[in-house]
């Protein structure tokens, strides 16, 4: 192991806190850690306080806010997703270690490693320099990873706090080593439950079956309606408010590294690649809407066979979307579409779950510009401009209650393992990430 510098170790320390925010075993671990970042922060001379919310805390950090400076507020989360399966791990979770030029552990890169570079950063230039150039407010939460429950109450009962001019993240991708990148769009997210149910119990299927309906029949086929063999949604007005891609972005992202077809083939291991027609694999994660299933459940599941007709079974869905679908209509449009395609004989229990507009900004505006000038400082090449396949929910809520737009600086390389086994983040990306948030707080200021 090389040796491990003042920045690696509080990365270190911020890692081995097991801050998994979708367990409730785990409630003590989340507070410890943002009680840790609490201290990291006063200690480095920002005034910190913990805010309590129905669940985990959010940590604000802030420098001396004075008139007549730009404000920006940086966002992150601390909280990470689930560990299993555990024995897929090389080295265990919560213990980080440095192998081949990368830090292995569970939120490495998603989202401690990349939070942790923009607290270092601050860091170096206050020791550098005694002073920021910009009024900062740091927003760290603990419930990301479960869709930021408590977050946007919190933005509207601390809008005084909170004021700025507009909000960086990095929680986003990178399209490849060294790349650059700078994400203006995000998609949004719509989940729910499904449950269908037939007879009052579990039953034998040679006495009963062919005389009343299976249910795992039935959610096969209530699965199979939500798309056409084409792999189209076939949601009765789905597309409605879907925004066409803009020529210049489809000529553009034809250029950007490490996102053809190939390499969504070599990165995934898919035999070939499946999607809606007319569109490459970079367009149809960033810019079009999907019908995802994310878990399905019926009947027997252990060794051998079993011959049972099983009383229920379910599925979870979820729906990442773009602009300007809204989750809530979608949500209803879902609802409608599976009572209208639940198969005879059957039940169905809808459940609604958490959910997210999608986000798109210009990558040209002034801030836009700034970024993209950070981002060569730090790199040392010029950046890519990209949106992205996955959802932070709280970014659409930052415009529509902070009246703030928000720059994805993104680290995340497509091999970092986010929320697999394994997650990684190369050292050379923590760096950078201290010296691009020195270079986005120099250019902001301007
Ligand atoms: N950091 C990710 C989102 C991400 C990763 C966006 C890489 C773009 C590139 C974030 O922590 C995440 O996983 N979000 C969830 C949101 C959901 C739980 C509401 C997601 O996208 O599934
Ligand atoms: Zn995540």
């Amino acid at each position: 192991m090389p040796p491990v510098t003042p920045e690696l170790e509080d990365l270190f320390s911020f890692l081995r806190f097991a801050s998994i925010s979708t367990d409730s075993a785990h409630a003590g671990e989340v507070r410890s850690c943002a009680e840790w970042l609490l201290k990291k922060l006063n200690g480095m001379g920002l005034e910190a306080s913990l805010h309590e919310t129905a669940r985990h805390p959010i940590v604000v950090a802030k420098n001396q806010h004075v008139e007549g400076r730009r404000t920006v507020l940086i966002y992150g989360h601390y909280d990470v997703q689930p560990v299993d399966p555990l024995n897929l791990w090389n080295t265990s979770p919560f213990e980080p270690v440095i192998r081949d030029g990368r830090i292995w552990a569970r939120g490495a890169t998603d989202n401690k490693g990349q939070m942790m570079a923009h607290v270092l950063g601050v860091e170096k230039t206050l020791r550098e320099k005694g002073e920021l150039p910009v009024n900062l407010t740091f927003l760290f939460e603990g419930e990301e990873e479960i869709g930021s429950p408590n977050l946007a109450p919190f933005l509207i009962q601390n809008s005084e706090l909170l004021k700025c001019d507009v909000v960086a993240v990095s929680d986003t991708g990178m399209v490849a080593p060294g790349v650059p990148t700078l994400g203006y769009g995000l998609r949004g997210i719509a989940c729910c439950e499904v449950i269908l149910r037939g007879p009052k119990g579990d039953l034998h299927s040679g006495l009963f079956g062919g005389a009343v309906a299976n249910p795992a029949t039935g959610i096969a086929r209530l699965v199979a309606s939500l798309h056409d063999v084409a792999g189209r949604v076939t949601v009765e007005g789905f597309y409605d408010q879907v925004r066409a891609l803009e020529p210049w972005e489809r000529e553009m992202w034809a250029k950007v590294p490490g996102v053809s077809d190939q390499d969504f083939l070599t990165v995934t291991g898919s035999p070939t690649l499946f999607g809606e027609s007319g569109y490459s694999s970079a367009e149809r994660t960033w810019a079009r809407p999907t019908a995802e299933v994310n878990g399905i459940g019926s009947g027997y599941q252990g060794e051998g066979s079993k011959t049972v007709l099983p009383a229920e079974a379910f599925v979870k869905l979820s729906f990442r979307l773009v602009p300007d679908q809204d989750p809530k209509d979608i949500l209803e449009k879902v609802r409608q579409h599976l009572e209208l395609n639940c198969p005879p004989g059957l039940t169905l229990e809808f459940m609604p779950g958490h959910d997210g507009k999608p986000y798109a900004a210009d990558p040209n505006s002034d801030l836009g510009k700034a970024a993209q000038r950070a981002l060569k400082v730090a790199f040392n090449a010029e950046p890519v401009l990209i949106r992205e396949g996955g959802s932070i929910p709280i970014v659409q809520a930052f415009r529509d209650l902070l009246g703030a737009d928000t720059l994805l600086l993104g680290l995340a390389l497509s091999d970092a393992q986010i929320h697999a086994p394994n997650e990684n983040f190369p050292v050379e990306n923590f760096e950078a990430g201290i010296r691009l948030n020195q270079a986005l707080l120099e250019e902001l200021a301007k």
